[in-house]
């Protein structure tokens, strides 16, 4: 379980005189195993709370926990997908999923295998020895997901990890997606400006609003799963169409609220 306990984030420009307030007094409780997207305008500090979460920045204010020890940087069982590739281009696919497991000192044999099934489990076994350049877009995004999953994360925090695919691979992503994680139910906090994707993918959607960002609404998604088996069934019923118009309301009321808008 994540606990965000009364967490708010300044960032400081780099001659001290300009304060911005990026996040302001956000609590939340993410019960483990569920999968919650993060949705909200720009600036409203999704990826400043996902790395809080993660560890990877210290809020200015509050604390979070996650079972049960306070976080007080990144760690094995955390892994973090970007919205860039952050691919290393002189290493191979395989290399670049290996990347983290070498970084923990892994023996050789065992990291070949945890490599060849992470390959495999985004379905890239046979691109292992490609290098980022000669991977598409979609490819890349799954070498991302291969090496966040490599590590035998409990938690997997995804910083809109589609949205720099097209339309099509980003909706078979989302399939391949729910269907790995129907298979191990880890916890995935996910960040998206897609409201169809948040409603498609999530056990629960959590709004957030701008200047200062902050929680607005938190909406459980009690769609059936699994939902990648007949999507379209899903995607076109009464209830997924009235969470989507529901939220798209919300979110179009913080985008008329935008100060620069
Ligand atoms: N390193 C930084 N230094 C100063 N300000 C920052 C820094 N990182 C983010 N900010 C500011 O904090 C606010 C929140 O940023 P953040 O990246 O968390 O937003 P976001 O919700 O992820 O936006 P987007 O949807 O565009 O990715 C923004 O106004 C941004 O300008
Ligand atoms: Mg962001």
């Amino acid at each position: 379980m994540i606990e965000i306990r009364g967490v708010s984030h300044r960032y400081i420009s780099g001659d001290e005189t300009k304060i911005f307030e990026a996040l302001s007094n956000v609590s939340l409780k993410i019960e483990s195993g569920t999968f919650v997207s993060f949705l909200g305008p720009s600036g409203c500090g999704k990826t400043t709370l996902l790395r809080i979460a993660n560890g990877l920045i210290t809020p200015s204010d509050g604390e979070v926990w996650i079972d049960g020890e306070r976080v007080d940087g990144p760690a094995p069982d955390r892994a973090m997908v970007f919205q860039e590739f952050n691919l290393l281009p002189w290493r191979t696919a395989r290399g670049n999923v290996e990347f983290p497991l070498e970084v923990q000192g892994m023996a050789r044999a065992e990291r070949d295998q945890v490599v060849t099934r992470a390959l495999a489990q985004v379905g890239l076994d046979r691109f292992g020895e490609f290098y980022p350049h000669q991977l598409s877009g979609g490819m890349k995004q799954r070498i991302g997901l291969a090496r966040a999953l490599s590590v035998g994360p409990s938690y997997l925090f995804m910083d809109e990890p589609f949205g720099a695919l097209d339309p099509q691979i980003r909706e078979m992503m989302q399939l391949e997606l729910m269907k790995l994680w129907d298979s191990d139910r880890k916890t995935v906090v996910f960040v998206t400006h897609s409201v169809d994707e948040a409603v498609f993918l999530s056990d629960r959607v959590i709004m957030f609003g701008t200047s200062p960002g902050r929680v607005i609404a938190d909406i459980a998604i009690d769609l059936p799963r699994p939902r990648w088996t007949d999507d379209e069934a899903i995607k076109t019923s009464p209830k997924f169409i009235q969470f989507r118009n529901d939220i798209w309301r919300q979110l179009k009321r913080q985008l008329v609220a935008m100060p620069d808008a």
